[in-house]
């Protein structure tokens, strides 16, 4: 889906114009991992993330079913449904022009049948203005992801931990941390790579795993808690910005600590109204002095003292 370039505000020196970002497309994902250009992919889950984003330079902008708890306040991704991502997507598709925009596909979105899989991929095209979805795991994922793939939709992969499946692999653990179990990584993300994908995320895998692994594969790759080896970046929106109270995971690393800002904000707006310090003069409207007079003739000669209520507090 192409949108029109968009003039991004960056701190320039003086007089200087800011550059223009072309938008981000698939095949210019592909073209950075060539060239080892990091790719910087962040979540994001609404109207001003949206723009956080955008104005933030990054790459690629995951409407992630994280949202399921950071947003929502689940305590797993499993919860979310279609019709809450595609309502969060729209939203963020409403603040980003640049970035390249995927869409979640949830737990139960996907699975059932390659049908299933394709029309659900097409609402985030057509309801929420998406380029590209993702879903997670191997195994049937992977005929999913052909199926969408061959129906005109950029899929990206999601292997390691998946969290739509977390109870089955045990609770929020890393994995690959065995010789079978980082085989399996392997042999999902080349079948993932071999349907097409245009990138894949590779969540919560040692570092070494990923080191040993990347040589091997042709397809970009986005790394959460994977080391430093990866073609890319990524991480949720809330735990970056110290937005979210929960549990953070030790491959956050918090670059702002924007909650304690909120409630520092929200306790002194609640002290200056219970303390009659807001609102003042300057917060409010003014009425034309002879209309003010007439107002207030009109309310005591004509005194609503009489008028019924109709219900009684
Ligand atoms: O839902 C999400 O936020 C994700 C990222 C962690 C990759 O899947």
């Amino acid at each position: 889906m192409t949108r029109p370039p968009k003039e991004i505000e960056q701190q320039q020196p003086a007089g200087v114009a800011p550059p223009e970002r072309a938008p981000m497309t698939v095949p210019r994902v592909a073209e950075m991992k060539r060239n080892g250009e990091p790719i910087v992919m962040v979540t994001a889950y609404d109207f001003p993330s949206g723009q956080v984003a955008e104005e933030a330079g990054v790459d690629l902008v995951l409407v992630g079913d994280s949202a399921a708890m950071v947003v929502l306040g689940h305590d797993s991704t499993v919860p979310v449904g279609m019709d809450e991502m595609v309502m969060l997507a729209g939203a963020v598709h409403r603040g980003v022009t640049t970035p390249l925009l995927i869409g979640d596909l949830p737990f139960g979105s996907y699975e059932q049948s390659n049908e299933q899989a394709i029309a659900n991929a097409q609402r985030f095209l057509k309801e929420a203005g998406c380029d590209a979805v993702k879903l997670e795991r191997g195994g049937v994922s992977v005929e999913r992801a052909r199926a969408i793939i061959n129906a005109g939709i950029p899929v990206m992969g999601h292997v390691g931990l998946t969290p739509q499946t977390a109870t089955a692999l045990g609770g929020f653990k890393a994995q690959g941390r065995t010789a079978d179990t980082a085989a399996k990584l392997a042999e999902e993300t080349l079948a993932l790579q071999s349907v097409g994908c245009f990138a894949v995320v590779f969540e919560a895998i040692p570092a070494a795993v990923t080191e040993a692994l990347m040589p091997q594969l042709e397809v970009p790759v986005i790394g959460i808690g994977a080391g430093p080896a990866t073609d890319g970046q990524v991480l949720v929106f809330h735990d970056l910005l110290g937005i979210y109270g929960g549990h953070a995971p030790r491959f956050v690393r918090r670059y702002a600590e924007v909650r304690g800002v909120m409630v520092k904000g929200v306790s002194e707006y609640a002290n200056d109204v219970r303390n009659r310090r807001f609102p003042t003069e300057e917060h409010g409207y003014s009425i034309d002095p002879e209309e003010l007079a007439e107002f207030k003739r009109y309310l005591t000669d004509e005194s609503l003292a009489g008028t019924d209520t109709p219900w009684d507090w």
